[in-house]
């Protein structure tokens, strides 16, 4: 790290990590030098957790496992005061669909009111994963189907231990 790299943060919940946020990862890398993953233990939208914050942290170390550029950090409290209190004043959200829009933009203006220096960048993924959630990756894998196709190895292979080998397609 030198006094000019360029770094942001890119929080969520990421319950789990899919291959959507991973390209949002890649894409970001593009633009700034490091980047901290942020997990957030109070969501906005209070949803019914698959994985304990330790969990979701331990499968993105490991998805991320020897990138130096990446970092993993849980916080609690509001998002603007983490980031203020790591010098950061980027924040990355990946926008998959207009339907993504409102929420955003409105978490976006919110931010930047509680703290003016912030600003946010979204990043377009891969039209592969512009349907992907999170959200729907649990419940295709509670009822069985096979997500194979949109998480990183280590959450597949977690949610096989959940699930069973239905989810990779077995
Ligand atoms: O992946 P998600 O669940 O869409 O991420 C939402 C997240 C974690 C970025 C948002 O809920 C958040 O920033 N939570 C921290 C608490 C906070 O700062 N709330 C005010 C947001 S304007």
């Amino acid at each position: 790290m030198t006094d000019s790299d360029t770094f942001g943060v890119y929080p969520g919940s990421f319950d789990p990590i899919t291959l959507g946020h991973y390209d949002i990862v890649m894409r970001s890398l593009n633009i700034v030098d490091r980047l901290i993953l942020a997990v957030a233990e109070t969501a906005t939208h209070g949803k019914e957790p698959l994985f304990d914050l330790d969990e979701r942290e331990d499968l993105m170390r490991e998805v991320f496992r020897g990138d130096t550029r990446v970092e993993v950090v849980r916080f609690s409290g509001l998002l603007v005061d983490f980031a203020r209190s790591r010098g950061a004043r980027l924040i990355i959200r990946g926008l998959r669909a207009v339907s993504d829009f409102e929420y955003e933009f409105q978490m976006a203006l919110m931010n930047r009111s509680l703290w003016p220096e912030i600003e946010v960048i979204f990043m377009a993924p891969d039209s592969r994963y512009t349907f992907l959630s999170s959200s729907l990756v649990r419940e295709v894998a509670r009822l069985g189907g096979d997500v194979s196709k949109f998480v990183p190895p280590p959450v597949l292979e977690r949610l096989e231990g959940r699930f069973g080998p239905s989810v990779s397609g077995g």
